[in-house]
C-alpha cells in the first residue's frame, strides 16, 4: 500500500519526547514524513524557527524518510506545494479533541483533497507538552525524560 507524504506540522517549541514518538510512528505508516515548523510571526516563540528546525534535524537524522522543513502561511497552501496528501496530528487526550476538530475540519474546508489522520503517542508521553517544558525549565526544573538531550542543554544554555 502506498501512503505518499504526509505533513507533521506544528510549533515544536521545543520538540519533545512526545513529538518525537510521533513522528517514529508516521514514518513507519506513511512513505516519506515532512516536520513542518511553523514560522509564526505573531507569537513570541522561546526558540527562533531556525532552532528548532536545527533541533528536529538533530532528533530525526536517524529515520531516512523524515524530512525537516519551516513554512508560513496557510497549512494547506503549503501542503499543496509539497504534494503532501495527509496531515498528521497527535491527540493525546480528550482534551487536545476539540481544537484538533476544529483545524481538521477548516483545513478540510480549505482543502478538500487534504485529509487530517490522528495518531496517538505512547502513554508516557500522554501528559506532556512543549508549553509544560518551558515552564518547567523556567523555573529550574528537571526536563529529563521529556526532551531530547540536545534540547535539555539548549534549554539550560537560554537566559530566562
Ligand atoms: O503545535 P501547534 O502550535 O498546536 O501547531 C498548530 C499548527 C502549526 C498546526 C497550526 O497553527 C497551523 O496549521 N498554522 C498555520 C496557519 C493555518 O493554516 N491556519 C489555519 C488552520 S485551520
Amino acid at each position: 500500500m502506498k501512503n505518499g507524504l504526509a505533513i507533521y506540522p506544528g510549533s515544536f517549541d521545543p520538540v519533545t519526547n512526545g513529538h518525537l514518538d510521533l513522528i517514529e510512528r508516521g514514518a513507519k505508516i506513511f512513505d516519506r514524513l515532512v516536520v513542518a515548523v511553523l514560522c509564526n510571526l505573531e507569537k513570541a516563540p522561546l526558540f527562533s524557527v531556525e532552532e528548532r528546525a536545527a533541533m528536529l534535524r538533530e532528533t530525526t537524522q536517524s529515520w531516512a524518510n523524515v524530512e525537516v522543513d519551516v513554512f508560513a502561511g496557510l497549512l494547506v497552501d503549503y501542503a499543496q506545494k509539497r504534494k503532501a496528501s495527509v496531515i498528521l496530528r497527535g491527540i493525546r487526550a480528550i482534551s487536545d479533541y476539540e481544537y484538533e476538530l476544529q483545524m481538521a475540519m477548516m483545513n478540510r474546508k480549505l482543502g478538500p483533497n487534504l485529509e487530517t489522520v490522528f495518531m496517538i503517542p505512547a502513554e508516557a508521553y500522554s501528559y506532556l507538552s512543549s508549553r509544560l517544558v518551558r515552564e518547567i525549565s523556567r523555573l529550574g526544573g528537571p526536563v529529563e525524560g521529556l526532551v531530547p538531550p540536545v534540547v535539555e542543554q539548549r534549554l539550560r544554555a537560554k537566559v530566562f
